[in-house]
Protein backbone atom coordinates (compact mmCIF):
# COMPACT_ATOMS: atom_id res chain seq x y z
CA UNK A 1 0.00 0.00 0.00
CA UNK A 2 1.73 3.44 -0.55
CA UNK A 3 2.54 5.44 1.85
CA UNK A 4 2.65 2.85 4.60
CA UNK A 5 5.21 2.70 7.13
CA UNK A 6 8.40 -0.34 6.55
CA UNK A 7 10.64 -0.77 9.46
CA UNK A 8 13.83 -3.04 8.31
CA UNK A 9 16.39 -3.87 10.74
CA UNK A 10 20.15 -4.16 9.77
CA UNK A 11 21.84 -6.74 11.46
CA UNK A 12 23.39 -4.27 14.28
CA UNK A 13 20.72 -4.37 16.52
CA UNK A 14 17.83 -6.52 16.00
CA UNK A 15 16.80 -6.36 19.57
CA UNK A 16 15.93 -2.82 19.35
CA UNK A 17 14.64 -2.59 15.90
CA UNK A 18 12.12 -5.45 17.21
CA UNK A 19 11.07 -3.02 20.15
CA UNK A 20 10.69 -0.39 17.68
CA UNK A 21 8.34 -2.08 15.75
CA UNK A 22 6.76 -3.60 18.88
CA UNK A 23 5.81 0.00 20.37
CA UNK A 24 4.63 1.15 16.99
CA UNK A 25 2.59 -1.56 16.88
CA UNK A 26 3.93 -3.24 13.68
CA UNK A 27 5.59 -5.79 11.97
CA UNK A 28 9.66 -5.82 10.57
CA UNK A 29 9.31 -6.04 7.25
CA UNK A 30 10.51 -9.34 5.91
CA UNK A 31 14.42 -9.27 4.27
CA UNK A 32 17.82 -10.73 4.49
CA UNK A 33 21.34 -10.44 4.63
CA UNK A 34 23.88 -12.81 2.90
CA UNK A 35 27.84 -12.87 3.41
CA UNK A 36 29.15 -14.55 0.85
CA UNK A 37 32.62 -16.91 0.91
CA UNK A 38 34.16 -13.56 -0.24
CA UNK A 39 33.00 -11.41 2.37
CA UNK A 40 30.46 -10.10 -0.32
CA UNK A 41 27.36 -8.91 1.13
CA UNK A 42 23.51 -8.95 -0.38
CA UNK A 43 20.45 -7.53 1.07
CA UNK A 44 17.48 -8.35 -0.58
CA UNK A 45 13.99 -7.15 0.83
CA UNK A 46 11.20 -9.69 0.83
CA UNK A 47 8.43 -7.34 0.65
CA UNK A 48 6.76 -4.85 -1.42
CA UNK A 49 8.08 -1.07 -0.31
CA UNK A 50 7.18 0.64 -3.54
CA UNK A 51 5.88 4.40 -2.76
CA UNK A 52 6.24 3.34 1.08
CA UNK A 53 7.92 5.11 3.63
CA UNK A 54 11.00 3.04 4.73
CA UNK A 55 12.95 3.40 8.22
CA UNK A 56 15.87 1.61 8.14
CA UNK A 57 17.17 0.59 11.60
CA UNK A 58 21.55 0.38 11.83
CA UNK A 59 23.44 1.49 14.52
CA UNK A 60 26.85 1.10 14.97
CA UNK A 61 28.56 -1.38 16.98
CA UNK A 62 31.11 -3.85 15.53
CA UNK A 63 31.93 -5.11 13.23
CA UNK A 64 31.63 -1.10 12.81
CA UNK A 65 32.76 -0.88 8.94
CA UNK A 66 30.43 -4.29 7.98
CA UNK A 67 27.89 -2.28 9.69
CA UNK A 68 28.30 0.63 7.60
CA UNK A 69 28.60 -1.00 4.45
CA UNK A 70 25.41 -3.14 5.31
CA UNK A 71 23.53 -0.25 5.38
CA UNK A 72 24.24 1.63 2.13
CA UNK A 73 23.95 -2.02 0.66
CA UNK A 74 20.29 -1.49 1.70
CA UNK A 75 19.88 1.84 1.39
CA UNK A 76 20.85 1.29 -2.22
CA UNK A 77 18.42 -1.68 -2.94
CA UNK A 78 15.44 0.06 -1.31
CA UNK A 79 15.63 2.68 -3.46
CA UNK A 80 16.13 1.16 -6.25
CA UNK A 81 12.90 -0.65 -5.47
CA UNK A 82 11.17 2.35 -5.92
CA UNK A 83 10.43 3.29 -1.71
CA UNK A 84 8.95 7.00 -1.37
CA UNK A 85 11.10 8.07 1.36
CA UNK A 86 14.34 5.97 2.91
CA UNK A 87 15.23 7.45 6.73
CA UNK A 88 18.38 5.95 8.26
CA UNK A 89 17.46 5.77 11.64
CA UNK A 90 21.12 5.52 13.39
CA UNK A 91 21.39 5.42 17.34
CA UNK A 92 24.49 5.65 17.54
CA UNK A 93 26.19 7.13 14.59
CA UNK A 94 29.23 5.90 13.03
CA UNK A 95 32.60 7.76 13.46
CA UNK A 96 31.02 10.31 14.71
CA UNK A 97 34.21 11.49 16.65
CA UNK A 98 36.25 11.54 13.51
CA UNK A 99 34.30 15.14 13.22
CA UNK A 100 37.18 17.98 12.48
CA UNK A 101 40.61 17.97 10.57
CA UNK A 102 42.85 18.87 14.16
CA UNK A 103 45.83 17.16 12.85
CA UNK A 104 47.29 17.28 9.30
CA UNK A 105 46.03 15.08 7.00
CA UNK A 106 43.26 13.28 8.21
CA UNK A 107 40.11 12.42 7.05
CA UNK A 108 36.62 14.08 8.07
CA UNK A 109 35.45 10.46 8.36
CA UNK A 110 32.28 11.86 9.73
CA UNK A 111 31.49 14.06 6.64
CA UNK A 112 32.55 11.02 4.46
CA UNK A 113 29.56 8.65 6.32
CA UNK A 114 26.76 11.61 5.38
CA UNK A 115 28.04 11.84 2.23
CA UNK A 116 28.04 7.74 1.67
CA UNK A 117 24.51 7.81 3.00
CA UNK A 118 23.53 10.60 1.05
CA UNK A 119 24.98 8.99 -2.43
CA UNK A 120 23.53 5.33 -1.76
CA UNK A 121 19.98 7.45 -1.25
CA UNK A 122 18.99 8.43 2.24
CA UNK A 123 16.53 10.93 2.12
CA UNK A 124 16.71 11.45 6.22
CA UNK A 125 18.58 10.20 8.82
CA UNK A 126 17.26 9.95 12.63
CA UNK A 127 19.88 9.62 14.80
CA UNK A 128 20.33 10.23 18.71
CA UNK A 129 23.05 12.29 21.14
CA UNK A 130 25.84 13.13 18.10
CA UNK A 131 29.19 13.45 19.95
CA UNK A 132 28.97 17.24 18.63
CA UNK A 133 25.98 19.00 17.23
CA UNK A 134 27.42 20.36 14.31
CA UNK A 135 27.61 16.44 12.32
CA UNK A 136 23.86 17.48 11.47
CA UNK A 137 25.98 19.98 9.32
CA UNK A 138 27.43 17.69 7.00
CA UNK A 139 23.97 16.76 5.38
CA UNK A 140 22.51 18.25 3.11
CA UNK A 141 19.55 16.19 3.76
CA UNK A 142 17.53 16.49 6.79
CA UNK A 143 18.72 15.02 10.38
CA UNK A 144 16.61 14.74 13.16
CA UNK A 145 19.03 14.31 16.15
CA UNK A 146 16.89 12.70 19.13
CA UNK A 147 17.82 13.73 23.22
CA UNK A 148 17.68 11.10 25.35
CA UNK A 149 18.99 12.71 28.68
CA UNK A 150 15.38 13.51 29.73
CA UNK A 151 15.26 9.62 29.65
CA UNK A 152 18.39 8.95 32.00
CA UNK A 153 17.43 11.57 33.94
CA UNK A 154 13.98 9.91 34.84
CA UNK A 155 15.86 6.58 35.22
CA UNK A 156 18.24 8.53 37.97
CA UNK A 157 15.27 10.08 39.74
CA UNK A 158 14.00 6.51 40.59
CA UNK A 159 16.90 4.70 41.20
CA UNK A 160 18.86 6.72 43.55
CA UNK A 161 18.89 9.60 45.82
CA UNK A 162 20.46 12.70 44.19
CA UNK A 163 19.76 15.91 46.52
CA UNK A 164 23.86 15.49 47.44
CA UNK A 165 24.82 14.95 44.27
CA UNK A 166 26.61 17.13 41.89
CA UNK A 167 26.74 16.59 37.95
CA UNK A 168 30.61 15.85 36.91
CA UNK A 169 31.41 16.56 33.36
CA UNK A 170 34.01 13.90 32.45
CA UNK A 171 35.79 16.58 30.33
CA UNK A 172 35.43 19.81 29.46
CA UNK A 173 33.35 18.86 26.02
CA UNK A 174 30.93 17.34 27.57
CA UNK A 175 30.06 20.42 29.84
CA UNK A 176 27.45 21.54 27.10
CA UNK A 177 25.85 18.45 27.44
CA UNK A 178 25.56 18.64 31.56
CA UNK A 179 23.92 21.41 31.00
CA UNK A 180 20.80 19.67 29.79
CA UNK A 181 21.19 17.12 32.99
CA UNK A 182 21.63 19.96 35.17
CA UNK A 183 18.65 21.92 34.05
CA UNK A 184 16.03 18.67 34.40
CA UNK A 185 17.88 17.28 37.50
CA UNK A 186 18.36 20.59 39.61
CA UNK A 187 21.68 20.21 40.61
CA UNK A 188 25.43 21.95 40.39
CA UNK A 189 28.08 21.13 38.06
CA UNK A 190 31.77 20.55 38.04
CA UNK A 191 34.23 20.00 34.93
CA UNK A 192 37.16 17.59 35.08
CA UNK A 193 40.26 18.78 33.31
CA UNK A 194 41.12 15.62 31.35
CA UNK A 195 43.98 15.67 28.92
CA UNK A 196 44.95 12.63 26.15
CA UNK A 197 48.37 12.99 25.06
CA UNK A 198 48.31 10.43 21.78
CA UNK A 199 45.97 8.00 20.25
CA UNK A 200 46.48 5.03 23.23
CA UNK A 201 43.10 6.51 24.06
CA UNK A 202 45.01 6.79 27.97
CA UNK A 203 43.03 9.77 29.62
CA UNK A 204 44.55 11.42 32.33
CA UNK A 205 42.67 14.13 34.65
CA UNK A 206 44.65 16.54 35.77
CA UNK A 207 41.92 19.14 37.43
CA UNK A 208 38.81 19.98 38.70
CA UNK A 209 36.93 22.66 38.10
CA UNK A 210 34.30 22.93 41.16
CA UNK A 211 33.81 21.06 44.76
CA UNK A 212 33.09 17.64 45.43
CA UNK A 213 34.30 16.96 48.65
CA UNK A 214 31.79 15.22 51.11
CA UNK A 215 29.40 15.00 47.51
CA UNK A 216 27.53 12.33 45.75
CA UNK A 217 29.11 12.57 42.42
CA UNK A 218 27.13 11.62 39.10
CA UNK A 219 30.12 11.28 36.30
CA UNK A 220 28.21 12.09 32.78
CA UNK A 221 29.74 11.67 29.62
CA UNK A 222 28.36 11.10 25.89
CA UNK A 223 29.94 7.44 25.42
CA UNK A 224 32.16 5.08 27.18
CA UNK A 225 34.04 3.64 24.90
CA UNK A 226 37.35 2.25 26.52
CA UNK A 227 36.35 3.52 29.71
CA UNK A 228 39.60 5.24 30.15
CA UNK A 229 37.38 8.65 30.78
CA UNK A 230 35.33 7.54 33.27
CA UNK A 231 37.50 5.96 35.29
CA UNK A 232 40.18 8.92 35.00
CA UNK A 233 37.13 10.89 36.29
CA UNK A 234 36.37 8.60 39.11
CA UNK A 235 39.59 7.77 40.69
CA UNK A 236 40.29 11.58 40.67
CA UNK A 237 36.88 12.47 41.96
CA UNK A 238 37.63 9.80 45.11
CA UNK A 239 41.17 11.82 45.53
CA UNK A 240 39.09 15.17 45.98
CA UNK A 241 36.57 13.49 48.72
CA UNK A 242 33.74 12.27 46.78
CA UNK A 243 31.60 10.07 48.94
CA UNK A 244 29.79 8.13 46.23
CA UNK A 245 30.65 7.78 42.56
CA UNK A 246 28.04 7.06 39.78
CA UNK A 247 27.66 7.66 36.02
CA UNK A 248 25.75 8.15 32.79
CA UNK A 249 26.36 7.85 29.33
CA UNK A 250 24.65 7.65 26.10
CA UNK A 251 26.47 5.39 24.17
CA UNK A 252 27.74 2.04 25.69
CA UNK A 253 30.86 1.23 22.95
CA UNK A 254 32.14 -0.86 25.70
CA UNK A 255 35.76 -1.76 23.72
CA UNK A 256 38.49 -2.97 24.77
CA UNK A 257 38.61 -4.14 28.81
CA UNK A 258 35.93 -1.53 29.43
CA UNK A 259 34.11 -4.74 31.31
CA UNK A 260 36.96 -4.64 33.72
CA UNK A 261 38.23 -0.77 33.97
CA UNK A 262 34.71 -0.70 35.32
CA UNK A 263 34.13 -3.39 37.71
CA UNK A 264 37.31 -2.76 39.00
CA UNK A 265 36.40 0.91 39.61
CA UNK A 266 35.13 3.13 42.35
CA UNK A 267 31.70 3.71 40.54
CA UNK A 268 28.84 2.01 41.83
CA UNK A 269 26.26 1.99 38.57
CA UNK A 270 26.34 3.19 35.26
CA UNK A 271 23.38 4.62 33.53
CA UNK A 272 23.40 3.98 29.69
CA UNK A 273 21.19 3.60 27.03
CA UNK A 274 20.40 0.75 24.17
CA UNK A 275 21.49 2.67 21.39
CA UNK A 276 24.18 -0.01 21.05
CA UNK A 277 23.78 -3.65 21.98
CA UNK A 278 26.45 -5.07 24.75
CA UNK A 279 27.45 -8.93 24.83
CA UNK A 280 27.38 -10.37 27.31
CA UNK A 281 30.93 -10.88 27.87
CA UNK A 282 31.29 -6.68 27.65
CA UNK A 283 28.70 -5.90 30.33
CA UNK A 284 29.28 -5.26 33.44
CA UNK A 285 26.74 -5.88 36.49
CA UNK A 286 26.70 -2.38 36.94
CA UNK A 287 25.35 -0.90 34.18
CA UNK A 288 21.79 -0.36 33.73
CA UNK A 289 20.16 0.05 30.28
CA UNK A 290 17.13 2.62 29.55
CA UNK A 291 15.60 1.52 26.71
CA UNK A 292 15.30 4.36 23.75
CA UNK A 293 12.90 2.41 21.74
CA UNK A 294 9.62 4.45 22.93
CA UNK A 295 11.70 7.54 21.82
CA UNK A 296 13.12 6.33 18.56
CA UNK A 297 9.12 4.48 17.90
CA UNK A 298 7.49 8.05 18.69
CA UNK A 299 10.32 10.09 16.36
CA UNK A 300 9.57 7.18 13.65
CA UNK A 301 5.47 8.12 13.76
CA UNK A 302 6.28 12.38 14.00
CA UNK A 303 8.40 11.73 10.65
CA UNK A 304 5.68 9.64 9.18
CA UNK A 305 2.74 12.01 9.80
CA UNK A 306 4.86 15.18 9.29
CA UNK A 307 4.54 16.01 12.89
CA UNK A 308 6.98 17.58 14.77
CA UNK A 309 10.23 15.37 16.22
CA UNK A 310 11.71 18.49 18.63
CA UNK A 311 7.82 18.56 20.52
CA UNK A 312 9.11 15.48 21.33
CA UNK A 313 11.69 17.40 23.97
CA UNK A 314 9.20 19.51 25.27
C1 LIG B 1 35.39 12.29 24.25
O1 LIG B 1 35.51 13.38 23.78
C2 LIG B 1 34.05 11.71 24.60
O2 LIG B 1 33.17 12.66 25.10
C3 LIG B 1 34.21 10.59 25.60
O3 LIG B 1 34.75 11.11 26.78
C4 LIG B 1 35.10 9.52 25.08
O4 LIG B 1 34.65 9.11 23.83
C5 LIG B 1 35.14 8.33 26.01
O5 LIG B 1 36.11 7.46 25.51
P1 LIG B 1 36.89 6.50 26.49
O6 LIG B 1 35.85 5.71 27.24
O7 LIG B 1 37.73 5.66 25.57
O8 LIG B 1 37.72 7.33 27.39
Amino acid sequence: MANDIKLISGTSHPDLAQEIADCLGLSLTQSEMVRFGNENILFQCNENVRESDVFVIQTSCPPVSDGILELLIMIDALKHASARRITAVMPYFPYARSDKKDRPRISITARLIADLLETAGADRVLTMNLHSPQVQGFFRIPVDQLDATPLVCDHLLDAMPLENTVLVAGDVGEAKDLEHYAHRLNLPMAIIDKRRHDDSEQAVAVGLIGDVDGRDTLIVDDEIASGGTLIAAADYLQSQGAKRIEAAAMHPVMSGNAKAKLDGSPIGRVVVTNSIPIPAERRSSKVEVVSIAGLLANAIGAIHSGSSVSALFR
